[in-house]
């Protein structure tokens, strides 16, 4: 049963990541959208003090994965911990995911307590047709 209208909003869950030369962190994000559809962009709200909002505020770019069902594992890792005390990116892609973007930082935008990133898609590729993404509903996700 829906307790309110937030509840009514449907999202995924996404790996957020960023890296400079020197540092890298990612966290799991359900506030993630496409923004446009040409030139394809991708927006991501993340609140400021996570340390993967400070990353991409330096690097100016930051790529979005595609959390399967089949996930939650690592989805709760990357979203309870911080990279600032846990090393959560062994690799690049995280194995298993169903697709991945890489984007360029284009615009920022303030949005109450968050800030919003929005990304230009340099590139992208399927890796799983037949995954299904993990879902975020009723502040749940399966
Ligand atoms: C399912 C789920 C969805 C989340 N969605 C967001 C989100 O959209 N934006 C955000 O800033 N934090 C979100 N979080 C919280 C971050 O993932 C969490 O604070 C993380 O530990 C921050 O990591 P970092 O400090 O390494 O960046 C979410 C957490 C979970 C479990």
């Amino acid at each position: 049963m829906y307790k309110n209208a937030f509840d009514c909003l449907v999202q995924g869950v996404y790996i957020v990541s960023s890296c400079t030369e020197n540092e890298r962190a990612g966290l799991a994000a359900a506030w993630v959208m496409q923004s446009a559809f040409k030139p394809a962009m991708l927006a991501v709200a993340l609140g400021p003090t996570r340390k993967t909002a400070e990353v991409i505020e330096k690097s100016k770019k930051f790529s979005i994965q595609v959390l399967d069902k089949k996930q939650k594992e690592i989805g709760e890792l990357f979203g309870y911990y911080s990279s600032r005390n846990v090393e959560k990116l062994k690799l690049p892609i995280v194995e298993g995911v169903i697709a991945y973007f890489e984007c360029e930082l284009v615009g920022r935008f303030e949005s109450g307590d968050h800030v919003i990133y929005n990304g230009l898609v340099v590139n992208h590729k399927l890796l799983n047709p037949h995954g299904e993404p993990m879902l975020f509903s009723m502040r749940d996700w399966f």
